[in-house]
């Protein structure tokens, strides 16, 4: 069995000194306590639905969904109160739509997803190409003067970066995706999601807390040592770093980055280490070396590395290591319900030694995921009482207050406006 390394290639196992005041390095998002209401308010939520889903781009799925013409899915929005369908046209370009027919309203495509050469409403019968255009009405004499041409299902502006597709529900959006990821995404470009992305597990599940509960519990690591201490822990922190704190970490206007910290002297468990001997998992090398990175990510080349995390505003991240990665998404239902999803990517696995390093990498991740969903469940139970309007934040919960300050922004329920 091979010696067990974090994401690094290998180094001294020290840890030097971080430079982890990060709220001196932003000293415009302050150090007060942030209020309690943003997470349990009905009203801020309807502010949420308006002022921030309805108006940025968000990230529904990745183009090896659908690689060929016809292929589509369907990705269910509450939070905009709207379904969408995602379609690849005939001339091999990416199409989003309303999933709406033009009738009387019914929704179009009753499944997740599949390949068609049209949409056939259920109802009655009105077919639309795969452009959205609409072809055929049933029995369009008896109609009076369609104008077919206009009635087509409402489309919705999508893009894609590095193969990740972007819908935005106006369909004139007033920036462009790549203007919306540019503070952000150059620190990926170059990362090989492509290669990374041919085998996908995904975990989905509702709970009850509010998607910003949700999110931020995954923008921080100083519930590690406690939260994971069965599961992760030890992977994550050490003697030197006990509490997680960030190598590295960057906040924009609207999104953030962060390296996590891998601890050196980790020793995984015999099965543990069966699976990292053929492959991967979170913590353990996977192939590229250190120089195959992108810049933005690991940004410090620090050896005592495990993973980074790129947080896409609202409710999009990604977590890339050294050939893998995984996302999360947060799809609001309600100011107390969101749809939690979180996918793991891996190559394709070259033999049934790496395909079992994945499986036990993916179960890994749901144990751990387990743990923090059960926290958050709590968590908001009893944020609605109202004995605490406030919740303390120190310097490694900075990118919650950064997430609270861009959600605010966007709102604007405290200035009024
Ligand atoms: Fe779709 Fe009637 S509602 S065909």
């Amino acid at each position: 069995m091979k010696d067990i390394q974090p994401n690094g290639t290998g180094g001294s196992g020290a840890t030097d000194q971080i430079d982890d005041r990060w709220n001196d390095k932003y000293p415009y998002l302050g150090t007060e306590p942030i209020p309690l209401e943003p997470y349990i308010s009905r009203e801020y939520f309807e502010l949420e639905r308006d002022r921030i889903f309805r108006n940025v781009w968000l990230n529904v799925g990745r183009i090896e969904q659908i690689p060929n013409p016809g292929d589509y899915f369907v990705h269910e929005l509450p939070v905009c109160h709207t379904s969408v369908v995602v379609v690849r046209g005939k001339e091999g370009k990416v199409h989003a739509f309303h999933n709406m027919c033009s009738h009387r309203g019914n929704k179009v495509v009753w499944d997740n997803g599949g390949s068609c050469q049209n949409f056939t409403c259920k109802f009655h019968g009105w077919s639309y190409g795969l452009d959205g255009t609409l072809k055929f009405v049933p029995d369009e004499e008896s109609f009076f003067g369609l104008q077919k041409e206009k009635l087509g299902l409402t489309p919705i502006a999508v893009d894609t970066w590095a193969g990740f597709i972007f819908i935005h529900l106006d369909p004139n959006p007033a920036e462009t995706l790549n203007e919306y990821l540019a503070e952000v995404v150059p620190g990926l470009e170059g990362y090989p999601f492509s290669e990374a992305s041919a085998t996908r597990f995904c975990w989905r599940t509702e709970i009850k807390a509010n998607w910003k509960v949700a999110q931020d519990a995954f923008q921080e690591g100083y519930h590690f040592p406690v939260r994971h201490k069965e599961s992760a822990a030890s992977a994550f922190t050490s003697e030197t770093n006990p509490y997680c704190h960030f190598l590295s970490l960057d906040v924009y206007k609207r999104h953030r980055r962060t390296s996590s910290y891998g601890n050196l002297g980790y020793r995984p468990t015999a099965v543990e280490g069966l699976a990292h001997e053929f492959g991967s998992s979170v913590v353990v090398d996977r192939g590229l070396s250190m120089e195959d990175l992108p810049a933005g990510v690991n940004p410090t080349r620090r050896q005592d590395w495990s993973i980074d995390v790129f947080w896409i505003f609202p409710n999009f991240s990604v977590f890339p290591t050294n050939g893998t990665y995984l996302t999360h998404h947060f799809w609001p239902i309600t100011e107390d319900r969101t749809i939690w999803e979180t996918h793991t990517y891996f190559p394709r696995a070259k033999d049934a030694g790496q395909r079992f390093s994945q499986e036990y990498s993916k179960v890994l991740l749901r144990d751990i995921l387990m743990e923090d969903g059960t926290t958050l469940e709590h968590m908001q139970e009893v944020l609605a009482s109202g004995a605490k309007t406030h919740m303390q934040l120190q310097h490694q919960e900075i990118c919650v207050r950064h997430a609270y300050k861009v959600v605010e922004d966007y709102v604007g329920h405290y200035d009024g406006s």
